[in-house]
C-alpha cells in the first residue's frame, strides 16, 4: 500500500507557497480547489481570473514542485483554472440564413482557437440533454475509427460525470513524459484520457462553465497525443450535456472540426437537438451529423422493430434543418452491457449490426 498524505498535510504545505495577489498561503487564500489525493497522485485546480494567469504560472510551478516534494506523492498536477474573459457577443444571424443553405458558410475559425499538437483532426459528441448516449457514441465511434486503422484518441470532457474510462475499461493516473505531458492510456487501438482521472468529479460539480472548458482546454493540450512522425488522425471529444457554456467557451479555445449531435426520438429531445444546432452555428462548430440513439427495439421473438418513441423524427428533423442525418441505433443491450463491461461493442462484437452501424459512420467521417 501506497502512503498518501494526508489532505492536512499538503494544504500545509501549499500554504507556504504564497499567493502573490494576497500575500497569504494558497491554501488560506483559497485558492486550493478540488484537491484530489489518490495513489500517489496529488492535484488541484489553481482558480485564478484571466487576467492573473500570467502572474500565476510561476505560483503553478511551485505549487507542483511542492506537492511532488511531499512523501508519497509520485506525479502533481496543478490545473490553472484561468477563467475566460466573457465571450464576445455573436451577432444575430442574417434572418432568412439557415444551416440548410450551406453548412460551412457562416463558418469562420475563431481567432483564438487552437489545436493540440500533433492532432489532425477533432470531432465532439455533444447532446443538448443528458443521457441520451453520448458517451456510448463517443467511445464506440473512436473504436470504430481505430478499426479503420485511424490513429485514434479519446477524450473524456465530461467534467461533471466522466464515463469514458469506465466505458473503456482503463483506470489509474496516467503518466507522465519527461516534458509533463499525460501519455494516454490505450485500449482497443484508441488513446484515452479522462479529466475524471485528474480531478475529482465531485469537487468538479461546483465549477462554473468557463472553469471547466479552461480546465479541459488545459488538459486537451498536455496529453501527449502523438508526435511529428505520428500525429494523431482524429480526436473524439465526449462533452458534458448541455448546450451550455462549456462549448462556448471550449470552441473559442480549441479547434473543433466538426460536432456530431446525439439524440433519442422523442420530440423534446429533438427540440433540444434544434437548439444545440442553432448554438453550434453560432460558435461556428460545423454539425457533422446527427445520431438518433434507442431509435427502435428489436422484438427477440419475431425480430420486429418496436419504435418506442416512435420512429423517423430525427431524420425529418435533421433533413429540415439541413444536416447530415449519420445513423440510426436501436436500443441493444449488448450495447449497454458493453459500456458498463469495459469492452465497447464494436471492439468485442464488431460483427454485430449496431457495431456496423457505429463503422458506418466512422466511415462517413473519416475526412
Ligand atoms: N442504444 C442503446 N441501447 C442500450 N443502452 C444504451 C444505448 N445507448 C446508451 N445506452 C445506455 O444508456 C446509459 C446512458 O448512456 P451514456 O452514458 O452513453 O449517455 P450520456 O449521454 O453520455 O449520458 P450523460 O449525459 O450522463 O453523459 C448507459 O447505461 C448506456 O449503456
Ligand atoms: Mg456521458
Amino acid at each position: 500500500m501506497e502512503l498518501t498524505p494526508s489532505r492536512a498535510a499538503v494544504m500545509q504545505a501549499l500554504d507556504a507557497i504564497k499567493d502573490p495577489k494576497s500575500g497569504q498561503g494558497l491554501a488560506m487564500a483559497g485558492l486550493v480547489r478540488g484537491l484530489s489525493l489518490r495513489e500517489g497522485r496529488a492535484g488541484f485546480m489553481l482558480e485564478v481570473a484571466a487576467a492573473d494567469a500570467g502572474l500565476y504560472a510561476p505560483v503553478r510551478e511551485q505549487a507542483e514542485a511542492a506537492l511532488r516534494a511531499l512523501p508519497g506523492v509520485r506525479q502533481a498536477q496543478v490545473v490553472l483554472t484561468a477563467e475566460d474573459t466573457p465571450v464576445a457577443p455573436v451577432p444575430p444571424p442574417p434572418r432568412r440564413a439557415t444551416v440548410a443553405e450551406d453548412p460551412r458558410a457562416a463558418l469562420r475559425p475563431t481567432p483564438t482557437a487552437t489545436r493540440p499538437d500533433h492532432v489532425k483532426r477533432i470531432i465532439a459528441v455533444a447532446s443538448a440533454k443528458g443521457g441520451v448516449g453520448k458517451s456510448t457514441v463517443a467511445v464506440n465511434l473512436a473504436c470504430a475509427f481505430a478499426r479503420l486503422g485511424l490513429s485514434t484518441g479519446l477524450m473524456d470532457a465530461d467534467i461533471y460525470g466522466p464515463s469514458v474510462p469506465h466505458m473503456m475499461g482503463v483506470s489509474g493516473q496516467p503518466r507522465l513524459t519527461a516534458d509533463k505531458r499525460m501519455i494516454p492510456a490505450e485500449a482497443y487501438g484508441v488513446k484515452v484520457t479522462s479529466i475524471g482521472l485528474i480531478v475529482e468529479p465531485d469537487s468538479a460539480m461546483i465549477w462554473r462553465g468557463p472553469m471547466a472548458s479552461s480546465a479541459v482546454n488545459q488538459l486537451i493540450n498536455e496529453v501527449a497525443w502523438g508526435s511529428a512522425a505520428e500525429p494523431l488522425d482524429v480526436l473524439v471529444l465526449d462533452l458534458p450535456p448541455g448546450t451550455g457554456d462549456i462549448l462556448l467557451t471550449l470552441s473559442q479555445k480549441i479547434a473543433i472540426d466538426g460536432v456530431v449531435i446525439v439524440s433519442t426520438p422523442q420530440a423534446i429531445a429533438l427540440a433540444d437537438v434544434r437548439r444545440g444546432v442553432a448554438m453550434f452555428g453560432k460558435v461556428a462548430v460545423p454539425v457533422l451529423g446527427v445520431v438518433e440513439n434507442m431509435a427502435y427495439f428489436t422484438d427477440p421473438a419475431t425480430g420486429a422493430p418496436i419504435e418506442i418513441f416512435g420512429r423517423g423524427g430525427a431524420r425529418a428533423m435533421a433533413e429540415e434543418i439541413g444536416v447530415p442525418f449519420l445513423a440510426e441505433l436501436p436500443i441493444d443491450i449488448a450495447l449497454r452491457q458493453g459500456g458498463d463491461a469495459g469492452a465497447p461493442l464494436v471492439a468485442a462484437a464488431p460483427e454485430s449490426a449496431t457495431a456496423a452501424a457505429f463503422m458506418a459512420v466512422a466511415e462517413r467521417l473519416r475526412g
